[in-house]
This record gives C-alpha cells, structure tokens and sequence, in this order.
C-alpha cells in the first residue's frame, strides 16, 4: 500500500506520547503527518472526519496499567474504515500491563486494522526534580527505536496490497483487563505567591478542571492527575500535594522500577 499521508492521534497530557508518535513519524516516509491531538477538552464537542487513508497512529499513556477512560472517549470518535494503524502505549518505567492490548482492541473496535504496536517509556508524570523517574524520556536512545519502528512499518506497508492481509496483531496483556484504580481526588494546588496568572495551567488541563476567576480554581471531581498543569507551569506555582502520589512515588523509587526499562516493539 502506498503511504501519502500519515495521522497521529494521540491523548498526550504531559506530551511524552506526542514525542515518541513523532519519531515514529520521521522515517515512515509519508508525504504528510498531520495531527489529530485528542488531548484538550474542546474536542469532545467537535466532530472528527472519518479516516478514509493512509495509516494512524493512534498513541496514549498507561495510568494505572490501562488506557486513561478520557483517552478511551476520544478515541471513540475516531471512525477507521479499515485503515491500517499503529498503537502505542506510553508509560511511566512501571508497566504497562493491559494498556497495549487495551489500545489494541479499541483500534479493532473503531474499524482500524492494527499492524504494529509498541511500549514506549515517557517521563513519569509524578516525576519532580527531586523525586525523578524516567526523567528526560523519551530520549535520543528512544526515539531512535521509535524511528526504527518507522523504518519497519513502512516495509511492512510495502508488502501490504489489500488491508485483507493484515492479520491480528498480537501484543501482551490480559483480558479481562485489570481493574480501574479510582484515585483520591487531590489535585494540584496554586501557590499564589509564584502565580503569574498567565493562565498556563488552563490551556494544559485535558478535562478543563483548571479554570481561571481573578485566581487559579481547580475542580478536583474533574482532574484526572495527569499533572499537564503541574509540568507546563512556568513559576513552579502548579504544585501536587497528595498523600497517595507521594506514596506512589515513594514505592516507584524504592524498586525496580528505578532500573532503566527499554520500549518493546510488536511487527512482523
Ligand atoms: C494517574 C496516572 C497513572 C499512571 N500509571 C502508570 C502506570 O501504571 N505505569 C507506569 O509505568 N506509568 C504510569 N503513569 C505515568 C505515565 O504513563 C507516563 O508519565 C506517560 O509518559 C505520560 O504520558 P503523556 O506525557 O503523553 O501524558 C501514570 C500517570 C498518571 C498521571
């Protein structure tokens, strides 16, 4: 099959999915990328044309071993018509347990044909300069194998004559998938004595749980601790304090996880 145009459809809060969907990008060889970015909240109200060519890669972070649900919602607005497509899962040097095959079944469901997948480490939204994990990633290493994936998807898309010989793609992961985690809705606080209203942490917000009224209000029913606003704060005013993010935190740096985990790729 020919590949004029590649799209990358992606949740990214903290934009560590972004990056590593870009490289991938890069060596494909497309004529075309262009961005479908499901990640702020006005796209839920907007409707997205059905994909008729080309290839998809379609990218989100592990949160607790799934897909995030908002991810899963947008994604729904996605109509595939049997374009082949790329699934990516992004995670924080934990695991990303059912995350992939997650991303996987809900390609098949909005009608796209998987031919690749794979497991890429981004920098740990909780990550802080004083409690680092995969701080930095992805990097140089990474997106090198993000670009090598490129390189092999677009042999494979060569071999391809008729989305007919695509074959279903196998990744890891369980089914039923794990239970969801439901977190203690703390969310990050404003320290007004750094805040310079300039309304950063608004625009970064995935589920507009960040709004502004003279101040920086945060609905915590609606944050989803992404931590977007905590990362693209400019003053370091956006802060988290949560008992059970520390916690988390606390056992992350304690294990193995502080051992360097490298990205898996699934093509054949
Ligand atoms: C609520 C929440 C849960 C998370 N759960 C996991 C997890 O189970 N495993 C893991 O390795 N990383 C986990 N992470 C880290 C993210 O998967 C990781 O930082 C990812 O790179 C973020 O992607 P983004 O930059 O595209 O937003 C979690 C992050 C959040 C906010």
């Amino acid at each position: 099959m020919e590949l004029k145009t590649v799209k990358l459809a992606y949740f990214s809060p903290t934009g560590t999915t972004k990056k590593v969907l870009e490289g991938i990008a890069e060596t494909i060889g497309a004529e075309s990328v262009q961005h479908i970015d499901l990640t702020r909240p006005d796209i839920l109200s907007k409707d997205i044309p059905g994909i008729k060519d080309g290839l998809v890669i379609l990218g989100a972070p592990v949160y607790a071993g799934r897909i995030p649900p908002e991810a899963e919602e947008r994604f729904m607005k996605l109509k595939g018509n049997d374009v082949p497509a790329v699934v990516i899962a992004v995670y924080g040097n934990r695991e990303y347990d059912d995350a992939l095959i997650e991303l996987r079944d809900i390609a098949v469901k909005q009608g796209f044909k998987p031919v690749a997948g794979g497991a890429f480490i981004g920098e740990h939204s909780f990550s802080s300069e004083e409690m680092p994990i995969a701080a930095g990633r992805p990097d140089t290493q990474d997106i090198g194998i993000a670009r090598d994936l490129g390189q092999k998807i677009a042999l494979k898309m060569k071999e391809i004559v008729t989305t007919g010989d695509i074959d279903e793609l196998s990744v890891p992961g369980n089914i039923p998938y794990r239970e969801r985690v439901h977190h203690d809705n703390i969310p990050p606080e404003t320290d007004n004595s750094y805040c310079m209203k300039c309304q950063a942490c608004v625009g970064a917000c995935p589920t507009a749980a960040v709004t502004f009224n003279g101040e920086v209000i945060t609905d915590a029913d609606s944050c989803i601790l992404c931590c977007a606003c905590v990362k693209y704060c400019p003053t370091g005013a956006r802060q988290m304090h949560n008992p059970m993010i520390e916690r988390i935190l606390e056992r992350l740096l304690s294990r193995a996880v502080k051992e360097r985990k490298e990205p898996v790729i699934f093509i054949e």
